[in-house]
């Protein structure tokens, strides 16, 4: 499943005094299949760009097509149930969302909603808390007592459990040490590789993006100002550093050896390919002698 934008905008509160301008004409693509990161600066609109994902918003100007449905200002709010199975948003901190008095009832929650059994929402809860690296043993631990990374996954085990196909992250990772980290990035890694699952990440982190996206968007100030693949939006240092964004640690660590005199045939990414560029420099010059 597609979804497209095409020039929209989105003003909260309009024509009140309290009017603010968030998304200005935008136009973009995410394509089934794809992994997408969204980057930009506090208040550049990424998560009001994310609500309008799953028609949680409409757009105040502007058509979103999600799938087969077309989302305008004038949509009924009716029937958008669909839409908001398909496409799962976990928001920033979720875990303040959880409720019920077991894991197994909060991740059942949102699958009984929508007409699923007891029985089968209870099997995918338990499937969905091993998905996220839980064992069966929590289920019926109340979510309060959890750390807060194993809060956090039961509250995407919850998504999850909706069976979405587009996965949608808003800053995910935020707040959680760096091997829960590295954990939470590799799950979303597989639910992307091995269930085909279309993901859209909200993140700061230029090395998440890096390591994982196949697309990036950067907004600023409700404007899309780049987008392309990782390697169309990072291989202008200068326009990175201008911009604040920050710069992959691989690229950065190329940009020193280039001011060094050693060249890179495109600038590397990722500390793979920063590995594999130099070896092959390596041994390149070896032959050379
Ligand atoms: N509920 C709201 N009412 C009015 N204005 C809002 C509301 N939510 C966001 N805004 C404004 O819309 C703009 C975009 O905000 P948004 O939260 O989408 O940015 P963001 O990129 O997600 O920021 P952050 O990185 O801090 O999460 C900002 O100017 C913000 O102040
Ligand atoms: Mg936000």
């Amino acid at each position: 499943m597609d979804i497209r934008f095409e020039q929209v905008d989105f003003t909260y509160q309009p024509n009140t005094p309290f009017e603010q301008r968030a998304l200005f004409d935008l136009n973009l693509k995410i394509k089934n299949g794809s992994y997408t990161a969204i980057v930009g600066h506090t208040g550049s609109g990424k998560s009001t760009l994310l609500q309008h994902l799953n028609a949680l918003v409409k757009p105040t100007k502007g058509t979103v097509t999600i799938g087969d449905r077309t989302i305008v200002p004038e949509t009924n709010n009716k029937n958008l149930k669909p839409i908001r199975k398909k496409v799962g948003i976990v928001f920033q901190f979720p875990e303040a969302q959880l409720f019920e008095e077991t894991v197994a009832k909060d991740i059942a929650f949102g699958p009984k909603n929508f007409g699923v059994s007891t029985e089968d929402a209870e099997k995918l809860a338990a499937e969905m808390l091993d998905l996220v690296g839980l064992d069966g043993s929590y289920l019926e631990r109340s979510p309060f007592e959890l750390s807060g990374g194993q809060m956090r996954r039961v509250a995407i085990a919850g998504v999850l459990a909706m069976e979405p196909e587009v996965l949608v992250l808003d800053e995910p990772t935020a707040g959680l040490d760096p091997q829960g980290r590295k954990e939470m990035m590799e799950m979303f890694q597989r639910l992307h590789e091995v269930r085909g699952m279309t993901i859209v990440l909200v993140t700061h982190l230029m090395d998440d993006v890096a390591n994982y996206a196949d697309h990036v968007i950067v907004l600023e100030q409700g404007q899309i100002v780049k987008s392309g693949t990782p390697q169309d939006v990072f291989h202008d240092l200068e326009w990175l550093k201008e911009k604040q964004l920050g710069v992959p640690t691989a690229a950065s660590f190329a940009e020193k050896l280039i001011a060094k005199g050693i060249t890179f045939e495109q600038l590397p990414l990722t500390a793979e390919t920063l590995a594999e560029d130099l070896i092959k420099g390596l041994k390149k010059a070896g032959e050379d002698l």
